[in-house]
């Protein structure tokens, strides 16, 4: 069958979910397609970095869940960017359930390394009750508006009974433990606290098979991988788009027009925006004319997009277990389980919950990546490198009790102050349900419309129905969006012929 394949399409954006469209489209013959990126370079949150001599990664870290079906891996392995492990059977088949069973090193804010051992019924409490809030999902009628209150009311019921026997000062530990996981899990949602995260959306998120994996020389591999089968100059760079006209009402002309910073227009027959949800909440207003439809905005509203960063630091020496793949620091003062610190500005350190070891040793030496999520990993960004150094290294000599532990080097990610970001990742926020992911995804106009169909479309990792947050998701987005256009172009033919007879 024959596709018209002279239709003009503009992707805003060269993040991973840009370039997959892209790719597809030309693969499918589209050769009037061009991506306007508003920086200097490609990849969006895909970002690699170096620590020293070390290739580290500032933004997506992990293939999560890397296994047959997830389009991430298997691109990774055609292109041959994986070590040998992740590539064996075993690996594949484990399912972690986005929780890999990482070997975990314990430290309390009085200096001491804890017996894992003893702190095992909170950490399984934990986990048991993270299962529990994916479950609303399906069933509806949720106790809670928001995990948070669910944890915490259950742990708090969970507890009197059994641990009733527990001494106080043990109790009171795992309480602290459990604020501990709290930021853990802040960290891992990209939310400022898991009060904001919905209880009856949290089961929206799916994961898939495969003990999660990293790039050795960097994310940005795929990035440029992906992009090698793209026409040279298929990418302008620096070229941040200001506002989409769309409904152009002119006849004969484009549909939509392309506005950009420097008031340069490119007229399009289709858009696809790409643009992270952060940029959407905070620019909608003025990135289209006319503006979105309410149910849009109001599902851009509902859905969060919070701050999740990394401090990575290096060491001379490890002051963790030759095994210990997670370090977890749990303030003692802390068994009200909280995930929200007080006063940002003075205890900001605190929401950080620990650190992941950067494995193998071989490869990284001594490097340990920080996760600092929520206001308080916002309120990071505005502070010198300096400072923040410092702040580290009191923390993790108050948690040793050794006073001469001081890092080498350390280099933190900046993402919610990043102008074109505003944020790290999406999570379902209070109220939020399937409805609003599919809001995300709708093209405009819609569908009760007379006007040109699939003027502006939307992909990116805030547009997957159960895979948001993820590289994979943003990948699988930017495949949908450029197969509903070659599809829409494959079906013209016969359709065509029947507006004609209008
Ligand atoms: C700290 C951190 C850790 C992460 N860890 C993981 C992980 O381990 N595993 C995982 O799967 N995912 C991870 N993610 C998420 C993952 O990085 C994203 O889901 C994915 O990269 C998003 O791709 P995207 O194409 O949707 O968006 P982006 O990569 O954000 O691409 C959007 C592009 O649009 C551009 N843009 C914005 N506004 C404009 C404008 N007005 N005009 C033109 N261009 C514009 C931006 O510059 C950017 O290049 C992590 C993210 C962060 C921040
Ligand atoms: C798009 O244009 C059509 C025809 O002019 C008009 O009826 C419709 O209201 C417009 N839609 C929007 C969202 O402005």
């Amino acid at each position: 069958m024959s596709v018209n394949t002279n239709a003009r399409i503009v992707i805003v954006g060269c993040g991973i979910s840009g370039v997959a469209a892209a790719q597809r489209l030309v693969k499918a013959g589209f050769h009037n397609v061009r991506i306007v990126e508003a920086t200097a370079r490609s990849g969006g949150r895909i970002k690699t970095g170096r620590l020293g001599n070390n290739i580290v990664e500032i933004g997506a870290n992990w293939i999560h869940g890397p296994s047959e079906e997830n389009p991430v891996y298997h691109l990774a392995r055609q292109y041959g960017l994986l070590d040998p492990e992740a590539l064996t059977p075993e690996n594949q088949a484990m399912d972690v359930g986005g929780h890999p069973p990482w070997v975990p090193n314990i430290f309390s804010s009085s200096g001491r390394k804890l017996n894992v051992e003893d702190l095992y019924p909170a950490l399984e409490m934990f986990a048991e009750l993270l299962d529990e809030s994916s479950e609303f999902q399906s069933r509806g009628g949720e106790p809670w508006t928001n995990v948070g209150d669910f944890i915490r009311s259950k742990v708090q019921q969970r507890a009197a009974e059994k641990w009733k026997d527990i001494d106080g000062t043990t109790r009171s530990l795992r309480l602290s433990v459990i604020s501990n996981m709290l930021k853990v899990e802040c960290s891992v949602n990209g939310a400022h606290s898991m009060d904001e995260v919905g209880l009856g959306a949290y089961g929206l998120y799916k994961t898939l098979p495969g003990l999660d994996c990293t790039f050795p020389g960097g994310y940005e591999g795929l990035v440029k991988n992906l992009m090698s089968v793209l026409p040279a100059g298929l990418v302008t760079y620096s070229q941040p788009v200001r506002c989409v006209h769309w409904n152009n009402t002119e006849k004969r002309g484009y549909p939509v027009t392309v506005e950009c910073d420097d008031g340069n227009k490119i007229a399009a027959d289709h858009v696809i925006v790409t643009v992270p949800l952060g940029y959407l909440k905070k620019h909608h207003s003025t990135l289209f004319h006319p503006p979105l439809p309410l149910h849009k905005l109001h599902s851009i509203q509902r859905l969060g997009f919070g701050t999740n960063n990394k401090i990575l630091v290096e060491f001379d020496s490890p002051w963790w277990d030759t095994d210990c793949e997670v370090i977890h620091l749990v303030w003692e003062d802390e068994d009200a389980m909280v995930d929200q610190v007080p006063d940002v500005q003075r205890y900001w350190i605190k929401k950080l919950f620990g650190f992941t070891v950067l494995k193998p040793t071989e490869r990284y030496g001594h490097v340990l990546c920080g996760w600092i999520a929520g206001h308080e990993s916002e309120y990071m960004e505005t502070l010198p490198e300096q400072e923040v150094s410092h702040a580290v290294t009191q923390l993790i000599r108050r948690f040793t009790g050794n006073p001469t532990i001081t890092p080498r080097r350390i280099m933190r990610s900046q993402w919610f102050h990043d102008p074109w970001t505003c944020g790290s990742y999406t999570h379902p926020g209070k109220g939020c349900s399937a409805q609003d992911l599919q809001n995300m995804m709708e093209p405009l106009p819609t569908k009760s419309s007379q006007s040109q169909p699939l003027q502006v479309l939307f992909a990116g990792e805030a547009t997957h129905p159960c895979y948001f947050s993820t590289v994979h998701g943003a990948v699988l987005t930017g495949w949908r969006e450029a197969d509903r256009l070659i599809s829409h172009y494959s079906s013209s033919s016969s359709s065509e012929l029947t507006m004609s007879k209008l």
